[in-house]
């Protein structure tokens, strides 16, 4: 704990593998006592602020809540509202939220963006999406993964779809704590080749095995995990139909989910679009994990925010 007090949450990538570790455990720990109706204000007169450059429904109200039951308080910031949607700068935002907040939190586009507000800041800054990561998602998922398979490493999860800011922060995730990951994408959408690098380098350290495909049924064959992705994320509205030609071949429906394990679960970090990434039968059925998945932002997020700040 003493060693992340203080820290930014940029990426995944950035934590060793025993901070990830302490992180879920602290999630899960968190979890129960909410559960036993048992108070843990660990964050008592202290204040989240929360810039929202992009929509939001989990992200924001899990931070919020989260800070609420910490005995905290969260300011929601749009761009309509501050002055950095007028072009005031990420450095002057950075530094004047600093001396009045304890932590900031931004969903934005560029992963840049982020780092110069950590740069400038000298309180906490946790990265709420970005259009390369969304490392609090995979923490919730790998949180929501342990609670249903018992363990993480040795698994295989595979990934079908966009190689986006979801699959990076799986490639992260995964590598950390020893989880095979298998990842189809068509040609051309392929996860950034710098964040597989970085992903392959924990990978060595705790024998997770990364595979970067564009066959779907080779990427789920013995899966203990099926994950996929919206095929256009924000930002990408306009290329929504040129997408959606892309990627007919890798929804994730019965026939592909047959080549999993028996027992797989089913993640998607949602918004969903059924008939398009997932059929309505794989995520509102018996494997879907999804609501789990989303409940799990909350106690994630609340380890996240009482750690660092
Ligand atoms: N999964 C996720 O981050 O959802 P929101 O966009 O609703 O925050
Ligand atoms: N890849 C999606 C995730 C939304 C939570 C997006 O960036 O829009």
């Amino acid at each position: 704990r003493k060693d992340l007090k203080g820290r930014d949450l940029l990426t995944l990538h950035d934590f060793t593998v025993p901070q990830i570790n302490f992180l879920l455990e602290e999630a899960s720990r968190i979890k129960a006592l909410q559960k036993a109706g048992i108070p843990h204000p660990y964050l008592q007169g202290k204040t989240l602020a929360m810039i929202f450059q992009k929509s939001s429904t989990r992200t924001r109200v899990s931070f919020e809540v989260a800070m609420f039951q910490l005995g905290g308080h969260a300011l929601f910031l749009s761009p309509r509202d501050i002055q950095m949607g007028r072009g005031e700068s990420v450095a002057d935002t950075a530094k004047v939220l600093s001396r009045m907040v304890d932590g900031i939190m931004i969903r934005t586009y560029a992963q840049s963006e982020v780092e110069e507000l950590a740069e400038h800041a000298t309180v906490p800054v946790i990265n709420g999406l970005t259009d390369l990561t969304h490392p609090c998602q995979i923490l919730a998922d790998l949180l929501t993964i342990k609670e249903h398979k018992g363990t993480l490493k040795g698994l295989k999860l595979a990934y079908v779809g966009d190689g986006n800011n979801i699959v990076h922060s799986l490639l992260y995730g995964c590598a950390k704590v020893g989880m095979h990951i298998s990842v189809a994408t068509p040609e051309g959408y392929e996860p950034k080749a710098e964040v597989v690098k970085l992903a392959q380098q924990d990978a060595q350290e705790t024998g997770a095995q990364i595979a970067i495909l564009t066959d779907p049924v080779q990427a789920v064959t013995d899966a203990d995990v099926v994950v996929t992705d919206v095929w256009a994320s924000m930002g990408q509205e306009a290329e929504q139909r040129e997408r959606e030609k892309a990627f007919a071949a890798y929804q994730v429906n019965r026939e592909l989910c047959s080549q999993a394990k028996s027992d797989f679960i089913f993640l998607h970090c949602l918004p969903a679009h059924r008939g398009e990434e997932v059929t309505a039968e794989i995520i509102d059925g018996p494997h879907s994990v999804v609501w789990d998945e989303a409940e799990n932002r909350l106690h994630a997020q609340k380890a996240v925010l009482a750690t660092l700040l």
